[in-house]
Formats: C-alpha cells, sequence, structure tokens
C-alpha cells in the first residue's frame, strides 16, 4: 500500500512497515532542503494547513508550521487558548468552521485518546494525529525511527530500550509499534508502577533494573517524567526516581559502544537524564529536532500532493 492512499495519519499501528519506507524515504531530501540557505521550495502553494493543539508543544507544533513554510503552503495556528473553544464552542463545531475555511490538512493534538481519530471521521481535511492522550504520538515516533536509520544505517533487529514512564507515553506506544514491523528488540525499564501490564503481548520484554535492561542494546529512547501525572504517586519522590533510573555516563558502559541517545523533548535534567549524557557525544537529541522536520515535511508532501521534480530543484 502506498502512504499516500491514506486519508490520515492516526496512528504508527496501522501503518504497514512499506509505508514508513516511503516517508523515511521521502524525509531524506527533505532535510537537504532545511541544510540550503534558501530553505523554501513552492512544493505546496495554494495548499492550507492548520494545526489546532488542545495541549502545549514546542517541537511539534513548530516544526509542523516550519516544515509547511519551508514547503510554501499557508500555514495557521488555531490558538485553542484565545479561541472561541473558551467560548464553550463544541470540538464538532470548531472543526466544521475550519473545514468551511478551506483547510486542506488539520494537525491535532489533544489530551484525549481517540479525540483526531473522531475528527478524521467527521472532516473531509486530512488529519495528523499530533499526540492523542496516551495512546500515540506517530510523527514522533517516525523522527525516532528515522534518526536511528540515519545513525546506525539501517533499523532491522536493532536492539532498544526505552526508558521511563511506559505507562503515559504516547511516544513509547508508536515508538514500539514501529519499530516491532522490523523486528527489533525492544525493552521497555521503569518503575513497575509506570510499566503497563501486558506488555509483552505487544512483543516488548519488561525490565525494572537499568542495568539489566541496557545490556547491549543499540539505542536508548530516555522519556519525560510527567511530573503533571505524578499526584497519585507512581513512585516516591523524583529523588527516588532519579536514583534508580536517571539515564548517567555509568549506564552508558552497558550498552554497545556505539550506543544512541534519543529524548523527545522536553528533558527535566537531573530527573530522568543526566546532563552529561544529554549533552554528550553519544546523544542524538538534537539531531531528532531537525529531524522532526524532515518527517514533517515528508509527511505534507505526501498527504498535500507535492510534485516530485520541486523537490529535487
Ligand atoms: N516531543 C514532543 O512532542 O514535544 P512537544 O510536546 O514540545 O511537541
Amino acid at each position: 500500500m502506498k502512504f499516500e492512499q491514506r486519508k490520515d495519519l492516526l496512528g504508527i499501528k496501522e501503518l504497514q512497515r512499506e509505508e514508513i519506507d516511503q516517508i523515511l524515504d521521502t524525509a531524506v531530501p527533505m532535510k537537504d532542503i532545511i541544510k540550503r540557505d534558501i530553505k523554501k521550495v513552492p512544493t505546496l502553494r495554494g495548499k492550507a494547513m492548520v494545526t489546532i493543539f488542545y495541549e502545549n508543544s514546542t517541537r511539534t507544533r513548530t516544526s509542523f508550521e516550519l516544515a509547511g513554510k519551508y514547503l510554501s503552503a499557508d500555514t495557521t495556528n488555531l490558538a485553542v487558548s484565545t479561541s472561541s473553544v473558551q467560548k464553550g464552542e463544541s470540538l464538532k463545531d470548531t472543526i466544521r468552521t475550519i473545514e468551511m475555511m478551506g483547510f486542506d490538512l488539520m494537525i491535532m493534538r489533544h489530551s484525549m485518546t481517540g479525540t483526531p481519530h473522531y475528527v478524521a471521521r467527521n472532516t473531509s481535511m486530512r488529519v495528523i494525529n499530533a499526540g492523542d492522550g496516551a495512546n500515540e504520538h506517530p510523527t514522533q515516533a517516525l523522527l525516532d525511527m528515522y534518526s536511528i536509520r540515519e545513525k546506525k544505517g539501517r533499523l532491522d533487529g536493532l536492539k532498544v530500550a526505552i526508558l521511563g514512564d511506559i505507562l503515559h507515553s504516547r511516544v513509547a506506544r508508536s515508538n514500539i509499534y514501529g519499530l516491532s514491523k522490523y523486528g527489533c528488540e525492544v525493552r521497555v525499564v521503569g518503575p513497575s508502577t509506570l510499566i503497563p501490564p501486558g506488555m509483552e503481548k505487544m512483543g516488548v520484554k519488561a525490565y525494572y533494573s537499568l542495568d539489566e535492561a541496557l545490556n547491549g542494546v543499540d539505542v536508548i529512547n530516555v522519556l519525560r517524567v510527567q511530573r503533571e501525572r505524578q499526584e497519585i504517586g507512581y513512585f516516591p519522590s523524583l529523588d527516588e526516581y532519579s536514583d534508580l533510573y536517571m539515564l548517567r555516563t555509568e549506564h552508558l558502559l552497558r550498552a554497545k559502544d556505539d550506543v544512541m541517545i534519543l529524548h523527545p523533548g522536553p528533558m527535566n535534567r537531573g530527573v530522568e537524564i543526566s546532563s552529561e549524557v544529554a549533552d554528550g557525544i553519544q546523544s542524538a537529541i538534537n539531531e531528532q529536532v531537525t529531524n522532526g522536520v524532515a518527517i514533517r515535511m515528508a509527511l505534507l508532501y505526501m498527504m498535500m500532493g507535492g510534485a516530485k521534480d520541486e523537490i529535487a530543484n
């Protein structure tokens, strides 16, 4: 199946491996565009996209907007906090209003699982899920996979540890779905309260000891401790969490020599990752941000119908 045949990108789970390959391959020339002095091509001239984020974002929203601008699409951000949503306008009416303005594509983040899916079923606009609750964050997983493939030259068969709050993480879920399609050995590690039951059904092995989990891994993807969800007391304190699970330089000795460190951001330095690791030579965290723009350019290009010859110029 060709990815372009899909109306929406709602999750990694439903994508076929060949569709992921198409997206990652398309992001390669997009990254070349980002490196140019003049980072603009006319490919999506006349197309219009809107970002609607019901949850905060720095990387995802800004990189989608920049990706659209680099491809010459008209980009708009609906600032939910100052919109008529605050006057009680329903989601359905908000979406219908946006649709009637003539947008081709909507990028949505929402705290409630399934909201972008509901919207996609009720609009003719194409919809990209920019994160729905603890369900999926497909564009994050795609940029993570792009970053790994770029550095390691492949995805197949790699050992990847995902560290931290697996329970609440849409990034973890999307990465697990994606990496599993390439035969990666995915391990999750963290406090038992933050690892949901049934991980083995997803083909993933759960670890509670950081040292054991990192043995021989090619990639460590460190997740943010979601402080806003900790009022229930998933662990006694942030100090205790960092004592047991903060990734430090000494932990990297357990992994492969060329281990690669990822973090989707935003980081809590000194909680889930030490600054030494975050800023160290094995860290690809800054590159992930650039790759996020390339992946989002690829998706906009594929979903809003760019012309191939204009990319090559
Ligand atoms: N990784 C990620 O989704 O970051 P933002 O919340 O800043 O978009």
